[in-house]
């Protein structure tokens, strides 16, 4: 069965082509590289045994996007990973934002419409949900205003896909609300590679940890939490590669019962910064340069998954553990530097 994951040779879409792989699906990846690099397929090749067929693409192009599909009938499922993911630039450039990531959403819509059949996965975020006023956060959780125009292409990317199956039989599709991903393959041959200094807390730790970065600074230990410090439930990266895929399996066997669902992807743990830092300075024996600054706009205080709906009806949890996900982004780092 052929699956066209975009955004493929990124950070979580290139996890889930491995697992992809693993059970036996055919995958074509499409990539504009504007995030990503083509040495990631030799990883994802040296991890399976198989790389996957390749197309460098701009999903903005609708005509390139009709013509990958013309010549791709028997694709039988999407899994839309390609996005930009910067929260501040998003800020700073929205159109930008709105065009990549909505645009592109409509025109694969558009044409898996076409081939008459469509099993489609979408990355979505934790983001949609704000502040949210009960923890742990259930799907029924209400979505808040968007903080910035990445989390509202989050959004509005939810609606399309929802009223678009509303009308479209055909059409099945799951969002998948990640909470924080973080780790690398425990291979450490793919992984995370962030572009210049890393905005996320879990790249920051292990580039000040090898001393590419002189400090952590830790945003906020005023927060109402037991230890000052906000809380983000954090997942090891294969185990939300493997939600992917049972997600897809759900629709693929038609066991989905809505034609739009959304699945809150976490471990239904919360840590807070202060706690994922001992961690890694457990899993790595590495004592960390890290000071308190102010709190960094924007920012939720907390934000953990309940699980219960994806462990219920995906049959899926999450088994790896805080160090365990630390462990290999501290791998990953030290492999990537070699
Ligand atoms: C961020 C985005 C979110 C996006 C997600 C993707 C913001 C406000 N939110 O989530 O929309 O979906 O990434 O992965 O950018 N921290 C520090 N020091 C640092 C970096 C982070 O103390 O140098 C803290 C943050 O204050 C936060 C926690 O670490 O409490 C996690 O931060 P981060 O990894 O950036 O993730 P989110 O902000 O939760």
């Amino acid at each position: 069965m052929k699956i066209l994951v975009t955004g493929g040779l990124g950070f979580i879409g290139s996890h889930v082509v491995v697992e992809l792989q693993n059970e036996g699906y055919e995958v074509v990846i499409i990539d504009d590289l504007s995030n990503s690099s083509l040495d990631v397929l030799e990883g994802i090749e040296e991890i399976t045994g198989k790389q996957p067929h390749f197309e460098k693409l701009d999903l903005r192009d609708r005509n390139l996007v009709q013509e990958f599909f013309r010549e791709h009938t028997d694709i039988e499922g999407i899994i839309h990973f390609a996005a930009s993911k910067a929260v501040g630039e998003s800020v700073e450039n929205p159109l930008l934002y709105y065009e990549n990531n909505l645009n592109t959403l409509v025109y694969l819509l558009q044409e898996q419409l076409k081939l008459g059949k469509g099993n489609f996965i979408f990355s979505s975020s934790c983001t949609v949900y704000g502040q949210a006023d009960e923890m742990p956060i259930t799907e029924k959780a209400s979505v808040k205003p968007a903080e910035s125009p990445y989390g509202n292409t989050k959004q509005i990317g939810e609606e399309i896909i929802k009223d678009t199956c509303k009308v479209n039989a055909t059409l099945k599709a799951i969002a998948l609300r990640y909470f924080n991903p973080i780790g690398a393959h425990p291979s450490a041959k793919i992984g995370e590679l962030p572009i210049g200094v890393p905005q996320n807390l879990v790249p920051f730790i292990t580039q000040t940890a090898l001393g590419i970065r002189e400090q952590l600074s830790v945003f906020g230990d005023d927060y109402p939490t037991p230890d000052g410090t906000c809380i983000r439930d954090y997942i090891h990266v294969v185990d939300l590669a493997k939600a992917h895929v049972v997600a897809l399996k759900r629709l693929v066997h038609r066991q989905n019962k809505k034609n739009y669902e959304v699945f809150n992807i976490g471990t239904g743990k919360g840590s807070s910064v202060l706690e994922v830092i001992k961690a890694f300075e457990r899993v790595s024996g590495k004592p960390l340069n890290y000071r308190i600054v102010g709190r960094r706009e924007g920012d939720v205080i907390t934000a953990f998954a309940s699980t219960k709906k994806a462990n219920k009806k995906l049959g899926w949890k999450a088994e790896s553990s805080l160090e365990e996900a630390l462990k290999s982004a501290w791998d990953w780092e030290n492999a990537m530097r070699k």
